[in-house]
């Protein structure tokens, strides 16, 4: 019998069980695509006694990960357990250091150590896989780095937090606020423990960060992705951009551009017949644009036990395989430093405010607008019985810089209630 590509699985959760039911449930099928079996040596997690509804009798355990990367019957570490720092880094690390590869879910630490790590994969001679970490079950690393390879690619968009998709395709059906769809989905288990990653956008920069790295062969840089979350998208946005023929997205765009490299993960209109308009709940979808491909249009699930591990998986089985690909599709020494751009390509908005309904308030939006540069497309006023009137206004393609002039002039009309809203318009 060939020789078997040993396991050591830092990490008990949600993932590191759902590796574990495919290894003990494929194991025949494991063998015959990696060409060798597939085996777990030994595992660690917080509390050993706590029941996994796996059976993990045949494994050694480990307190400590860093051990456990260190054990002479690891060939691979599998690093599951999640976080930025601490022991996922440690064990990581341990494990570079000792000649092993490694297979990770976890996106904080790569979009922090990223390049770090790629660089200590590299002087080691191992491996650094992190299929898992970008879009759960959506296999966007590999398409990337192997199915595209040959193409420049032009631009990376996607929706990458299947929580935030699930709370705006909610507010939406159900005609509810967000706070109410933000305490149904932590209710629901959807959110992490600090609700911001996802809802701040935090998550899904993370998981942009990475696939900018791949794509544009730039180092990981996840401080300068532009982020705003979904915390400022009321009932009426959505609405009024369905009446528009747009859906409300939290989405991703990287793009090289003759400014530098922007990303941003921020809400945007999409048109709502677009594939990204019509994603509904707690999928994810990724959308790569090659010159000589032209449009990938990737959907999936993007969390839960067994899309992840299924990820986590094809690494592993690319292991075995011997397949050996560098981290961000191209040595660490030749990924550059990009120059960060803020929104450097020119879009429409959608502008939302309420006006004092009284004469010439139009007039002195408009004025404003047109002293930062930017010309109308739409414009709709509602509620004329009212005191105050809710206007929404599309402008025709400007630099957000300009938006951020004539939000400041709003501001001294005096005709303006509260903040006005300006929301992207992104072309699919
Ligand atoms: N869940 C998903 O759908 C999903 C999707 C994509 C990526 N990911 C990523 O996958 C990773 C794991 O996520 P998860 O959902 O499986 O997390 P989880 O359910 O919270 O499990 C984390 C595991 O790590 C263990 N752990 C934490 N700190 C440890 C330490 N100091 N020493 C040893 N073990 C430790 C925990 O042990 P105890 O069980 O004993 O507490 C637990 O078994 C994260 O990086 C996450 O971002 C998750």
């Amino acid at each position: 019998m060939t020789t078997p590509l040993r396991l050591g699985l830092a990490g008990l959760g949600t993932v590191g069980t759902g590796v574990i039911r495919i290894i003990q449930t494929h194991a025949n099928l494991i063998t015959a695509r990696a060409g060798r079996p597939v085996t777990i040596s030994a595992v660690s997690a917080r509390d050993r006694k706590r029941n996994r509804g796996v059976d993990l009798s045949a494994y050694a355990w480990e307190d400590d990960p860093v051990a456990l990367a260190r054990r002479d019957d690891v060939d691979v570490v599998v690093e599951v357990m999640g976080g930025s720092d601490g022991p996922a880094k440690a064990a990581t690390e341990a494990a570079i250091a000792a000649g092993k590869d490694v297979v990770t879910a976890n996106k904080a630490l790569l979009a922090h150590h990223g390049q770090e790590l790629a660089r200590q994969v590299e002087a080691a001679g191992t491996s650094l896989r992190f299929e898992a970490a970008v879009a759960g079950g959506i296999p966007v690393i590999k398409a990337l780095t192997e199915g595209l390879a040959g193409n420049e690619i032009k631009r990376v968009m996607g929706v990458m937090n299947g929580t935030c998709n699930y709370i705006l395709t909610r507010m939406e059906s159900a005609g509810l606020p967000y706070e109410t769809v933000f305490e149904e989905a932590r209710a629901l288990g959807y959110l992490e423990a600090d609700p911001s990653l996802d809802v701040d956008g935090i998550d899904a920069g993370h998981k942009l960060s990475l696939l900018s790295a791949i794509a544009f062969g730039t180092e990981v840089d996840f401080d300068s992705v532009e982020l705003e979350g979904i915390g400022q998208i009321s009932i009426d946005d959505i609405r009024h951009a369905g009446n528009l023929g747009f859906r409300i997205k939290l989405l991703g765009v990287a793009q090289m551009t003759g400014r530098g490299l922007e990303q941003r993960m921020t809400p945007c209109l999409v048109p709502a017949q677009s594939p990204l308009g019509q994603l509904e709940g707690g999928t994810n979808m990724v959308v790569l644009e090659g010159d000589a491909v032209g449009q990938i249009v990737l959907r999936g699930p993007g969390a839960g036990e067994g899309p992840t591990a299924s990820a986590v998986m094809g690494d592993v089985i690319d292991i075995a395989r011997g397949v050996r690909i560098p981290p961000f599709g191209r040595p660490a020494s030749s990924l550059t430093r990009a120059i960060p751009a803020k929104a450097a390509v020119p879009a429409p908005y959608y502008l939302r405010m309420t006006l004092l309904d009284k004469p010439g308030a139009l007039a002195r939006i408009a004025t404003q607008l047109g002293d930062a540069g930017i010309s109308i497309d739409r414009m709709r006023q509602y509620g004329h019985s009212e005191p105050t009137a809710p206007v929404v206004i599309v402008t025709h393609r400007t630099m957000r810089d300009s938006i951020d002039v004539a939000l400041a002039g709003f501001r001294d009309t005096g005709v303006v209630v509260g903040e006005p809203v300006a929301i992207r318009i992104e072309a699919v």
